[in-house]
């Protein structure tokens, strides 16, 4: 928990505070046991929980917004793509894309990524930012980075291993980009996420991984949940990006999420495969 300054201003806000508490996730509607219970009676079958968890709109819990109005040149700025992310864990190119999309159109010039596995993110985040950008990456992994270890890129990108704590990265910080994707269970989402505002430059900006998946039965990722709690207990507007899988929070000057949130418009969350609005052949 940190102290507060005397006299914050827009200049000099206070620091981020939190006591350590997280609070209770939201309650699940009456149905979500039948779910539960068809997803295991089918053995746990990747498609069943699919096509369940579209029913389950009620985790849209965030605002979402157009890409292009909370990220800066999001429809004209180039991203040069070499390798492309792959393991079991690795962000889908979409989300890595609009995440590199972030930094290049903030121009950020500190970038944290939490939870970076491979670290095929922060290789891309590297190549497509300028030499005086620099990336930490924080890991339990002692191993994460095979991506980027042995490129020319190496040298901008600091590992950090360890467990998500601010100790490990009060050293460093604060940061300008800051890349939340590590464990997506609600205790650890959340405290991250406080991690990462206690981490957060002033006027800079978060992004959070899976916010939207389209398979909850098995019980692993309660990012909206925690995301939806977070934004309510530290008065945060975090927003969803539509067409992404991505959470985000700004405080970047003309970029605000707290000003976007007017502008959310309700996106389009239907399943275009079963509402019937592909056109039949
Ligand atoms: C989904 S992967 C990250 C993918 C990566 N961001 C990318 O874009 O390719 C999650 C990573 O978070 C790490 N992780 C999970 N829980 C963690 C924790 N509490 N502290 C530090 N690292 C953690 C795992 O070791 C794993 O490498």
């Amino acid at each position: 928990m940190n102290t507060a300054t005397s006299n914050p201003s827009p200049e000099h806000p206070a620091p981020f505070e939190w006591d350590g508490v997280i609070p209770a996730r939201p309650e699940d509607p009456a149905h979500l046991p039948i779910f539960k219970l068809l997803y295991r009676a089918s053995r746990r079958n990747q498609a069943l929980d699919c096509f369940l968890t579209s029913f389950l709109k009620y985790r849209h819990y965030l605002p979402a917004v157009a890409a292009e109005t909370i990220i800066p040149d999001f429809a004209t700025s180039q991203v040069t793509i070499r390798d492309l992310p792959r393991g079991l864990w690795a962000t889908p190119l979409v989300d890595t894309l609009s995440v590199v999309k972030a930094a290049i159109g903030f121009k950020s010039k500190k970038i944290l990524e939490i939870g970076s596995y491979k670290g095929s993110t922060a290789r891309l985040l590297a190549e497509n930012t300028p030499e005086d950008t620099r990336i930490w990456t924080l890991d339990m992994d002692p191993n994460h980075g095979e991506a980027y270890r042995g490129t020319p890129h190496e040298s901008r990108i600091e590992r950090i291993i360890g467990k998500v704590e601010n100790p490990l990265l009060d050293p460093h910080g604060p940061f300008d980009l800051i890349f939340v994707d590590a464990d997506h269970d609600y205790e650890s989402v959340f405290h991250h996420s406080a991690v990462a505002f206690r981490q957060l430059a002033p006027g800079g900006v978060i992004l959070w991984h899976d916010y939207q998946q389209n398979n909850y039965l098995h019980g692993g990722c309660a990012v909206p949940e925690a995301l939806y709690m977070a934004a309510r207990t530290f008065r945060k507007d975090i927003l969803s990006i539509e067409g992404t899988m991505l959470g985000v929070y700004s405080e970047v000057p003309g970029w605000e999420s707290a000003t976007a949130a007017g502008r959310a418009d309700g996106a389009d969350h239907s399943n275009p495969w079963t509402d019937g609005k592909i056109r039949r052949i």
